[in-house]
């Protein structure tokens, strides 16, 4: 790989910049100084310094996020915080959710740069399925439960697959655990809304076989295990 493509790739900076870095004898290869940016470097073996400092190297990054209410589920935005901001440990620049949450929506949330796995998980083919913890403005019965195995009638041109309703408390304000296996704008709060009740609060659990850790506060995130990420693979 080139030397200037990898300092950019890690988020040492812009191409450009890092191109400069490189012409000002900011930047070593094995204690080396270099100072062509099309030099030639082995990402796994060379070590690459910037001022002194190591520039590690991650091909791929695989984190579980926590998601907090009030952070919007995209890469980068000039006024609002990111959930990619949260990954703060993160070596590399490409890093993206894999879906979207609502920016008033908790929980589980996978942060990498692996397009070909995010594919597979976000293909509407391959029906990965999604748990979430849901508050409920009104009183969750049966009749929703049997509405959601059949597949709730959103609007005229979309009517939801069949979804898994289980009620953990019924009253003014209910609790349930829902599971649906696509993840169109807005699912579980259109779904409810089709059904004249109100989503009041939302919280990812789980996505596929991937369990959002109990240990993560808020805000929290680890990179994703061996085991995680080959139950992820799965599904590819
Ligand atoms: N469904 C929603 O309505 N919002 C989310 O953030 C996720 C699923």
């Amino acid at each position: 790989m080139r030397l200037d493509k990898y300092l950019a790739e890690m988020g040492v900076g812009t191409r450009s910049q890092v191109k400069q870095y490189i012409r000002k004898c900011c930047v070593t290869v094995n204690g080396e100084l270099v100072r062509q940016s099309d030099a030639q470097i082995a990402p796994e073996t060379d070590e690459i310094c910037y001022n002194g400092q190591t520039v590690g190297y991650a091909a791929f990054e695989y984190y579980m996020l926590n998601k907090p209410a009030g952070v919007i589920s995209a890469s980068e935005d000039k006024k609002q915080e990111t959930v990619i901001d949260l990954i703060d440990t993160r070596l590399r620049k490409d890093l993206f959710p894999v879906g979207r949450l609502d920016k008033d929506t908790e929980g589980l949330l996978l942060i990498t740069n692996d397009g070909a796995l995010t594919h597979q998980l976000l293909s509407p083919k391959k029906h990965v399925s999604k748990r979430y913890f849901a508050r409920i403005d009104g009183k969750v019965t049966e009749r929703e439960v049997k509405v959601f195995r059949e597949g709730v009638a959103i609007d005229e041109d979309f009517t939801a697959l069949p979804a898994e309703l289980d009620i953990l408390i019924s009253d003014d304000i209910s609790e349930i655990e829902v599971v649906i296996y696509e993840g169109k704008f807005h699912q579980i709060k259109r779904m409810f809304e089709a059904v004249g009740m109100e989503v009041i609060y939302l919280k990812r659990l789980s996505m596929g076989n991937l369990l959002l850790d109990g240990h993560l506060g808020l805000g929290e995130y680890r990179p994703l295990t061996e085991e995680e990420l080959a139950g992820l693979r799965a599904h590819e």
